[in-house]
């Protein structure tokens, strides 16, 4: 195996770039859009367990992304949410 090269730029988090696919549209890249009342995720105080539950099942006009993503997806999702500030 040769050793990998350092990469110039870190990595995006992988949650960006489902958060930007499935979460942009009605929450913003920020967080803060609130289309169709969707909540200022930066205000949100719903831990990893909240969130999770929510982002699976969908809670009035959000929608269930439970069948549409992985666990592994929402949790990376999940992860990315939190970091909005
Ligand atoms: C169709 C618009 C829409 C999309 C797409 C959407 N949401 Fe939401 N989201 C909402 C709405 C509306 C609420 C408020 C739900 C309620 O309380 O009735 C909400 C609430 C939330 C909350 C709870 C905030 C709080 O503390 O009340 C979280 C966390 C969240 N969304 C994350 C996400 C993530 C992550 C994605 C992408 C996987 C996503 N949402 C995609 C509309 C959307």
């Amino acid at each position: 195996m040769l050793p990998l090269l350092a990469p110039a730029t870190p990595p995006e988090l992988p949650g960006q770039a489902i958060f930007q696919k499935n979460c942009v549209r009605c929450h913003g890249a920020n967080g803060k859009r609130g289309l169709n009342g969707a909540h200022d995720l930066t205000k949100s105080n719903l831990n990893e367990f909240g969130r999770t539950y929510l982002v699976t099942n969908g809670m009035g006009k959000m929608p269930a992304f439970g069948k549409k993503l992985t666990p592994a997806q929402v949790q990376q999702v999940v992860a990315y949410s939190l970091t909005l500030k």
